[in-house]
């Protein structure tokens, strides 16, 4: 089970800081939301950010694409430091090449796929990829409710994995915190991004803590070892 605290949630006038707990706390990736105002109504922030906050930890950066072109961005990320890019299959054709660039760059290879969007659209892509993103929130914000209706599109990325004999891991974002997380496990996710739920605790590393012993509780491979 990975935990990725969302740095969307942090505090941007710290970052270097934040950083740094976050590389603290226990938690195994740091999630880091790129926004560009046009595939969502938001802009975070982009390559320089990523690059500057890079030497404050040794934990394994996971790139979100929220981004209409990230042709242009996948080197800068590279060079800035990120170890994973996500991008959206909602880009239609462009999604394949995209795919071959993050892996001709030495890089993890993430899709997503948003909660409109039929879970259909990434089957044809499941060989190729390190990560299925569920979305359970319309991207753009964080602190937004987690949508239940996207739960079935996590079992349905299990039952393939497991029908196809493929290993990508099944991440989840958006509205995650214990109660969340804990659905999610049982329907089969494997990796996990919080942001408020996490950075909104009083303390962070006991926060990451806990959110590990409920996984552990719900995880359903260990569940069948204790039958
Ligand atoms: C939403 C982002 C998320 C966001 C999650 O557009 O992709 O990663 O930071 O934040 P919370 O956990 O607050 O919903
Ligand atoms: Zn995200």
């Amino acid at each position: 089970m990975i935990i990725a605290p969302s740095f969307l949630s942090s505090d941007f006038s710290h970052a270097a800081k934040e950083a740094r707990r976050v590389d603290k706390s226990g938690a195994d990736w740091l999630h880091l939301d790129i926004m560009d105002g046009h595939f969502v109504p938001n802009i975070s922030f982009g390559p320089a950010f990523v690059k500057f906050i890079r030497p404050h930890t040794k934990l394994f950066f996971d790139v979100h694409l929220m981004c209409s072109k990230p042709e242009i961005l996948l080197e800068p990320f590279a060079k800035a430091g990120a170890d994973e890019m996500i991008i959206h299959v909602e880009l239609g054709e462009q999604v394949e090449p995209l795919i071959w660039k993050i892996k001709q760059l030495g890089k993890k290879v993430g899709l997503a796929v948003n909660p409109p969007t039929n879970i259909s659209a990434v089957e044809p892509f499941l060989e190729k990829i390190d990560l299925l993103l569920v979305m359970t929130v319309n991207p753009g914000f964080g602190g937004q409710t987690f949508i239940h209706e996207c739960l079935p599109k996590v079992q349905q990325a299990e039952a393939w994995r497991r029908e196809k004999g493929l290993r990508y891991q099944i991440e989840v974002d958006g509205g995650i915190n214990n109660e969340t997380a804990a659905e999610c496990a049982r329907a089969g996710a494997d990796t996990f991004v919080a942001g408020t739920s996490l950075f909104g605790a009083r303390s962070l590393k006991a926060a990451v803590t806990k959110m590990r012993k409920i996984l552990h509780a719900n995880d359903p491979a260990l569940a069948d070892l204790k039958v």
